[in-house]
């Protein structure tokens, strides 16, 4: 059978991956690494400074800003920024994600990111913070909450 090169949910059974009680997530120092990277956004045009760490189960911790472009559907999220870095060391098993963006109203990952990090996880937990708004309550969430029923390698099988 043919195999897709990485499917998270052809991996599920290999160990309780992705979730917070197979490994203690430090949500303090990914909130730190999310604000750190967020500051080196590129977003000119929107002014909306994204930053996204990412935690592995390794314990390697990989970021990830927004990176617009004049033509600006070649923007790139910071969510995808990091997942690309986490591929790029050699990483495919994330278990946290904290997402810092601007504003008081917490954003989420975008439509795209999500079937994006759904290519490396079958649940995540994700931490979505306000960079600059003091008051505003992180929230708690998981990829699977965010994209149920997601579109998977699994489903190309032949
Ligand atoms: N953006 C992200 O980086 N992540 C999200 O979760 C939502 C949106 C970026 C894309 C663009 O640079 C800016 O935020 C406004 O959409």
């Amino acid at each position: 059978m043919s195999r897709a090169p990485h499917d998270a949910r052809h991996d599920a059974g290999d160990a309780p991956a992705s979730t917070e009680a197979a490994q203690a997530i430090d949500w303090d120092a990914l909130d730190r690494a999310a604000l750190a990277v967020r500051t080196r956004a590129h977003a000119p045009y929107s002014s909306y400074r994204v930053g996204a760490a990412i935690v592995v189960r390794s314990g390697r911790v990989f970021t990830g800003c927004n990176v617009e472009n004049a033509s600006y559907g070649l923007t790139i999220c910071a969510e995808r920024s990091a997942i690309v870095q986490m591929v790029a060391a050699g990483e495919r098993d994330p278990i946290a994600l904290t997402v810092a963006t601007s504003g008081p109203v917490l954003g989420s990952p975008c439509g795209m990111c999500r079937q994006t990090l759904a290519e490396f996880a079958v649940d995540l937990p994700i931490r979505l913070i306000a960079a600059e708004a003091d008051g505003v309550a992180p929230r708690t969430t998981s990829l699977s909450a965010l994209l149920p029923e997601a579109f998977g390698a699994a489903a190309l099988s032949r």
